[in-house]
Protein backbone atom coordinates (compact mmCIF):
# COMPACT_ATOMS: atom_id res chain seq x y z
CA UNK A 1 0.00 0.00 0.00
CA UNK A 2 1.45 3.26 -1.05
CA UNK A 3 0.95 6.90 0.94
CA UNK A 4 -2.84 8.22 0.78
CA UNK A 5 -2.82 11.43 -2.12
CA UNK A 6 -4.17 14.64 -1.45
CA UNK A 7 -4.60 17.35 -3.98
CA UNK A 8 -5.22 21.08 -3.62
CA UNK A 9 -7.07 23.03 -6.08
CA UNK A 10 -5.77 26.22 -6.09
CA UNK A 11 -2.32 27.31 -5.31
CA UNK A 12 -2.75 31.47 -3.52
CA UNK A 13 -2.60 31.71 0.08
CA UNK A 14 -5.40 28.85 1.07
CA UNK A 15 -4.09 26.08 -1.32
CA UNK A 16 -0.51 26.97 -0.95
CA UNK A 17 -0.74 27.13 2.97
CA UNK A 18 -2.95 24.04 3.06
CA UNK A 19 -0.34 22.22 1.12
CA UNK A 20 1.84 23.16 3.68
CA UNK A 21 -0.27 21.71 6.69
CA UNK A 22 -0.84 18.41 5.11
CA UNK A 23 2.78 18.19 3.78
CA UNK A 24 3.76 18.99 7.44
CA UNK A 25 1.37 16.34 8.80
CA UNK A 26 2.66 13.69 6.55
CA UNK A 27 -0.87 13.03 5.38
CA UNK A 28 0.52 11.69 1.99
CA UNK A 29 1.33 13.03 -0.59
CA UNK A 30 0.30 16.29 -1.81
CA UNK A 31 -0.21 17.97 -5.63
CA UNK A 32 -0.84 21.52 -5.57
CA UNK A 33 -2.39 22.20 -8.80
CA UNK A 34 -3.25 25.85 -10.33
CA UNK A 35 -3.66 27.12 -13.35
CA UNK A 36 -0.89 29.96 -13.41
CA UNK A 37 2.03 28.71 -14.92
CA UNK A 38 5.19 27.59 -12.68
CA UNK A 39 3.00 28.93 -9.40
CA UNK A 40 2.16 25.58 -8.44
CA UNK A 41 5.39 24.03 -9.65
CA UNK A 42 7.30 26.92 -7.37
CA UNK A 43 5.76 26.59 -4.53
CA UNK A 44 5.73 23.01 -3.71
CA UNK A 45 9.31 22.89 -5.24
CA UNK A 46 9.96 25.16 -2.00
CA UNK A 47 8.13 23.13 0.04
CA UNK A 48 10.13 19.91 -0.98
CA UNK A 49 13.40 21.97 0.05
CA UNK A 50 12.44 23.17 3.30
CA UNK A 51 10.72 19.37 3.99
CA UNK A 52 14.87 18.33 5.48
CA UNK A 53 14.70 21.09 7.85
CA UNK A 54 11.61 19.70 9.79
CA UNK A 55 12.05 16.66 8.36
CA UNK A 56 8.58 15.27 6.76
CA UNK A 57 8.18 12.69 4.49
CA UNK A 58 5.79 13.91 1.84
CA UNK A 59 6.18 14.22 -2.38
CA UNK A 60 4.83 17.84 -3.11
CA UNK A 61 4.17 17.88 -6.61
CA UNK A 62 2.98 21.04 -8.50
CA UNK A 63 1.08 20.53 -11.89
CA UNK A 64 -1.04 22.97 -14.19
CA UNK A 65 -3.32 19.62 -15.09
CA UNK A 66 -4.87 17.23 -13.62
CA UNK A 67 -3.56 14.44 -14.80
CA UNK A 68 -0.77 14.29 -11.75
CA UNK A 69 -3.88 14.41 -9.37
CA UNK A 70 -5.43 10.76 -10.87
CA UNK A 71 -6.63 8.41 -8.04
CA UNK A 72 -6.46 10.93 -5.03
CA UNK A 73 -8.02 10.30 -1.98
CA UNK A 74 -8.96 13.39 -0.91
CA UNK A 75 -9.32 16.64 -2.98
CA UNK A 76 -9.24 20.11 -1.64
CA UNK A 77 -11.18 22.52 -3.70
CA UNK A 78 -9.53 26.37 -2.72
CA UNK A 79 -10.35 27.85 -6.00
CA UNK A 80 -12.23 31.06 -6.74
CA UNK A 81 -11.36 34.38 -5.85
CA UNK A 82 -11.32 36.05 -2.16
CA UNK A 83 -13.04 38.79 -0.38
CA UNK A 84 -11.81 42.56 -0.31
CA UNK A 85 -12.72 45.09 2.00
CA UNK A 86 -16.60 45.56 1.98
CA UNK A 87 -17.73 42.44 0.12
CA UNK A 88 -19.31 39.91 1.70
CA UNK A 89 -18.78 36.30 0.60
CA UNK A 90 -22.21 36.10 -1.53
CA UNK A 91 -20.73 38.80 -3.91
CA UNK A 92 -18.78 36.29 -4.75
CA UNK A 93 -21.47 33.83 -6.18
CA UNK A 94 -21.53 34.41 -10.19
CA UNK A 95 -17.66 33.69 -10.54
CA UNK A 96 -16.45 31.42 -8.16
CA UNK A 97 -20.19 29.28 -9.18
CA UNK A 98 -18.30 29.01 -12.71
CA UNK A 99 -14.78 28.64 -11.29
CA UNK A 100 -15.91 25.44 -9.22
CA UNK A 101 -18.37 23.84 -11.22
CA UNK A 102 -15.56 23.27 -13.97
CA UNK A 103 -13.31 22.17 -11.36
CA UNK A 104 -15.19 19.78 -9.86
CA UNK A 105 -16.09 18.17 -13.39
CA UNK A 106 -11.99 17.87 -13.74
CA UNK A 107 -11.60 16.45 -10.23
CA UNK A 108 -14.16 13.79 -10.51
CA UNK A 109 -12.68 12.73 -13.97
CA UNK A 110 -9.43 12.56 -12.34
CA UNK A 111 -10.43 11.08 -9.31
CA UNK A 112 -14.17 9.23 -8.97
CA UNK A 113 -13.51 7.79 -5.38
CA UNK A 114 -11.99 10.76 -3.78
CA UNK A 115 -13.95 12.80 -1.15
CA UNK A 116 -13.82 16.61 -2.13
CA UNK A 117 -13.36 19.12 1.04
CA UNK A 118 -14.75 22.79 -0.15
CA UNK A 119 -13.16 25.39 1.26
CA UNK A 120 -14.36 28.59 -1.59
CA UNK A 121 -16.96 30.93 -1.04
CA UNK A 122 -19.82 31.58 -0.53
CA UNK A 123 -18.72 28.10 1.41
CA UNK A 124 -22.51 26.14 1.62
CA UNK A 125 -23.57 26.93 -1.89
CA UNK A 126 -20.60 26.46 -3.55
CA UNK A 127 -20.83 23.00 -1.48
CA UNK A 128 -24.05 22.02 -3.25
CA UNK A 129 -22.57 22.88 -6.13
CA UNK A 130 -20.42 20.57 -5.80
CA UNK A 131 -22.32 18.05 -4.94
CA UNK A 132 -24.56 18.60 -7.46
CA UNK A 133 -22.17 18.85 -10.66
CA UNK A 134 -19.89 15.54 -8.84
CA UNK A 135 -22.69 13.26 -8.74
CA UNK A 136 -21.01 11.93 -5.42
CA UNK A 137 -23.14 10.40 -2.79
CA UNK A 138 -23.44 13.57 0.17
CA UNK A 139 -21.04 11.56 2.39
CA UNK A 140 -18.08 12.49 0.05
CA UNK A 141 -18.53 16.49 -0.50
CA UNK A 142 -18.21 18.50 2.51
CA UNK A 143 -17.76 21.98 3.08
CA UNK A 144 -15.25 23.85 5.36
CA UNK A 145 -16.36 26.28 7.76
CA UNK A 146 -16.96 24.55 11.24
CA UNK A 147 -13.28 23.90 12.25
CA UNK A 148 -12.44 27.71 11.21
CA UNK A 149 -15.48 29.08 12.91
CA UNK A 150 -15.10 27.19 16.26
CA UNK A 151 -11.53 28.08 15.92
CA UNK A 152 -11.72 31.51 15.78
CA UNK A 153 -14.48 31.24 19.02
CA UNK A 154 -12.34 29.05 20.65
CA UNK A 155 -9.05 31.40 20.07
CA UNK A 156 -10.83 34.43 21.98
CA UNK A 157 -11.76 32.44 24.74
CA UNK A 158 -8.20 31.39 25.01
CA UNK A 159 -7.49 35.43 24.75
CA UNK A 160 -9.53 36.61 26.97
CA UNK A 161 -9.32 33.98 29.57
CA UNK A 162 -5.77 33.78 28.93
CA UNK A 163 -5.90 30.01 29.53
CA UNK A 164 -4.61 27.38 26.98
CA UNK A 165 -6.50 27.00 24.17
CA UNK A 166 -5.89 23.16 23.83
CA UNK A 167 -8.66 23.28 26.96
CA UNK A 168 -11.55 25.29 24.92
CA UNK A 169 -13.70 23.04 23.66
CA UNK A 170 -16.85 25.51 21.49
CA UNK A 171 -20.21 24.19 19.16
CA UNK A 172 -21.09 26.12 16.22
CA UNK A 173 -23.81 25.78 13.73
CA UNK A 174 -25.46 26.81 10.71
CA UNK A 175 -24.05 28.86 7.31
CA UNK A 176 -20.17 30.17 6.65
CA UNK A 177 -22.08 33.60 7.24
CA UNK A 178 -22.34 36.83 9.60
CA UNK A 179 -25.32 34.79 10.43
CA UNK A 180 -23.50 31.50 11.84
CA UNK A 181 -24.68 30.09 15.09
CA UNK A 182 -22.30 30.20 17.70
CA UNK A 183 -23.37 27.39 20.80
CA UNK A 184 -21.90 28.82 23.79
CA UNK A 185 -24.75 26.75 25.75
CA UNK A 186 -22.00 23.63 24.42
CA UNK A 187 -18.87 25.45 24.97
CA UNK A 188 -16.55 24.38 28.09
CA UNK A 189 -12.74 24.80 29.56
CA UNK A 190 -12.34 21.19 30.17
CA UNK A 191 -15.70 20.69 30.82
CA UNK A 192 -16.44 23.27 32.76
CA UNK A 193 -19.07 25.36 31.50
CA UNK A 194 -17.96 28.80 29.00
CA UNK A 195 -20.82 30.75 32.11
CA UNK A 196 -18.63 29.63 35.18
CA UNK A 197 -15.80 31.69 33.56
CA UNK A 198 -17.56 34.94 32.04
CA UNK A 199 -20.74 36.92 32.43
CA UNK A 200 -23.03 36.49 29.41
CA UNK A 201 -22.32 39.82 28.29
CA UNK A 202 -18.88 39.05 27.48
CA UNK A 203 -19.64 36.02 25.85
CA UNK A 204 -21.86 37.37 23.69
CA UNK A 205 -19.08 39.99 22.68
CA UNK A 206 -17.11 37.14 21.81
CA UNK A 207 -20.03 35.21 20.23
CA UNK A 208 -20.78 38.44 17.88
CA UNK A 209 -16.55 38.77 17.17
CA UNK A 210 -16.51 34.79 16.12
CA UNK A 211 -19.68 35.82 13.38
CA UNK A 212 -17.86 38.87 11.72
CA UNK A 213 -14.03 36.77 12.41
CA UNK A 214 -13.77 36.62 8.57
CA UNK A 215 -14.29 40.45 7.45
CA UNK A 216 -12.01 41.56 10.04
CA UNK A 217 -9.04 39.95 8.68
CA UNK A 218 -10.47 40.82 5.55
CA UNK A 219 -10.58 44.42 6.50
CA UNK A 220 -6.89 43.90 8.30
CA UNK A 221 -5.33 42.76 5.59
CA UNK A 222 -7.10 44.97 2.73
CA UNK A 223 -5.96 42.38 -0.64
CA UNK A 224 -7.41 39.20 0.33
CA UNK A 225 -9.07 37.12 2.92
CA UNK A 226 -7.90 34.75 5.76
CA UNK A 227 -5.62 31.84 4.64
CA UNK A 228 -3.52 30.05 7.63
CA UNK A 229 -6.34 29.31 9.71
CA UNK A 230 -9.07 28.05 6.80
CA UNK A 231 -6.58 26.40 4.99
CA UNK A 232 -5.92 24.44 8.47
CA UNK A 233 -10.14 23.65 8.55
CA UNK A 234 -10.05 22.10 5.70
CA UNK A 235 -6.30 19.65 6.71
CA UNK A 236 -7.72 18.84 9.62
CA UNK A 237 -10.94 17.46 8.56
CA UNK A 238 -9.04 15.67 5.32
CA UNK A 239 -6.54 14.67 8.29
CA UNK A 240 -9.77 12.96 9.98
CA UNK A 241 -10.66 11.06 6.80
CA UNK A 242 -7.42 9.58 5.74
CA UNK A 243 -6.76 8.42 9.16
CA UNK A 244 -10.39 7.20 9.77
CA UNK A 245 -10.24 9.30 13.20
CA UNK A 246 -14.00 9.68 13.47
CA UNK A 247 -13.37 13.12 14.94
CA UNK A 248 -16.83 15.33 15.74
CA UNK A 249 -16.44 18.43 13.81
CA UNK A 250 -19.11 20.69 12.53
CA UNK A 251 -19.12 20.50 8.60
CA UNK A 252 -21.29 21.46 5.69
CA UNK A 253 -23.24 18.86 4.62
CA UNK A 254 -26.10 18.12 2.44
CA UNK A 255 -29.31 17.73 4.55
CA UNK A 256 -32.26 15.82 3.92
CA UNK A 257 -34.75 16.25 6.64
CA UNK A 258 -32.19 16.52 9.47
CA UNK A 259 -32.93 19.61 11.82
CA UNK A 260 -36.00 20.00 9.70
CA UNK A 261 -34.03 20.99 6.46
CA UNK A 262 -34.02 19.24 2.82
CA UNK A 263 -31.77 19.86 -0.07
CA UNK A 264 -29.47 22.39 1.40
CA UNK A 265 -25.55 22.48 2.38
CA UNK A 266 -25.03 23.47 5.65
CA UNK A 267 -23.37 23.33 9.04
CA UNK A 268 -23.99 20.79 11.46
CA UNK A 269 -21.59 18.57 13.48
CA UNK A 270 -20.48 15.78 12.03
CA UNK A 271 -18.74 12.64 12.55
CA UNK A 272 -15.82 12.37 10.03
CA UNK A 273 -14.17 9.25 9.06
CA UNK A 274 -12.91 6.99 6.16
CA UNK A 275 -16.14 7.34 4.36
CA UNK A 276 -16.17 11.16 4.72
CA UNK A 277 -19.09 11.94 6.64
CA UNK A 278 -20.03 9.13 9.03
CA UNK A 279 -23.17 10.31 11.05
CA UNK A 280 -24.42 13.98 11.27
CA UNK A 281 -25.10 14.58 14.88
CA UNK A 282 -28.82 16.07 15.39
CA UNK A 283 -28.78 18.33 18.54
CA UNK A 284 -32.35 19.98 20.39
CA UNK A 285 -32.20 23.57 20.80
CA UNK A 286 -33.82 25.87 22.22
CA UNK A 287 -36.11 28.68 21.29
CA UNK A 288 -33.26 31.17 20.91
CA UNK A 289 -30.68 28.90 18.97
CA UNK A 290 -33.88 27.51 16.53
CA UNK A 291 -34.20 31.45 15.53
CA UNK A 292 -30.83 31.79 14.45
CA UNK A 293 -30.58 28.54 13.14
CA UNK A 294 -33.38 29.25 10.28
CA UNK A 295 -32.40 32.61 10.21
CA UNK A 296 -28.87 31.46 8.67
CA UNK A 297 -30.58 28.75 7.05
CA UNK A 298 -33.00 31.51 4.85
CA UNK A 299 -30.40 32.82 3.83
CA UNK A 300 -28.06 30.22 2.45
CA UNK A 301 -31.18 28.79 0.73
CA UNK A 302 -31.18 31.98 -0.43
CA UNK A 303 -28.16 32.09 -2.25
CA UNK A 304 -28.31 28.19 -3.10
CA UNK A 305 -31.42 29.34 -5.17
CA UNK A 306 -29.84 32.53 -6.75
CA UNK A 307 -27.23 29.54 -8.15
CA UNK A 308 -29.14 27.28 -8.93
CA UNK A 309 -31.23 29.48 -10.79
CA UNK A 310 -27.64 30.99 -12.50
CA UNK A 311 -26.56 27.58 -13.90
CA UNK A 312 -29.61 25.36 -14.88
CA UNK A 313 -29.68 23.00 -11.61
CA UNK A 314 -33.13 21.97 -10.64
C1 LIG B 1 -13.13 33.59 6.22
C2 LIG B 1 -13.36 33.47 4.76
C3 LIG B 1 -12.23 32.81 4.08
O1 LIG B 1 -14.03 33.22 6.98
O2 LIG B 1 -14.56 32.79 4.51
O3 LIG B 1 -12.07 34.07 6.59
Amino acid sequence: MGRKKVTVIGAGNVGATAAHWAAIKELGDVVLMDIIEGMPQGKALDLMEAAPMEGFDANVIGTNGYEETKNSDVVIITSGIARKPGMSREDLLKINSDIVGSVVENVVKASPNCIIIIVSNPLDTMTYLALKASKFPKNRVIGQAGALDCSRLQSFIGMELNISIQDVKVMLLGGHGDDMVPMPRFSTINGIPLSEFLPKEKIDQLVERTKKAGGEIVALLKTGSAFYSPSLGAVIMAEAILKDQRRLIPSCVYLDGEYGLKDICFGVPTILGANGIEKIIELKLNAEEKAAFDKSAASVGKTIAEMKAMKGIK
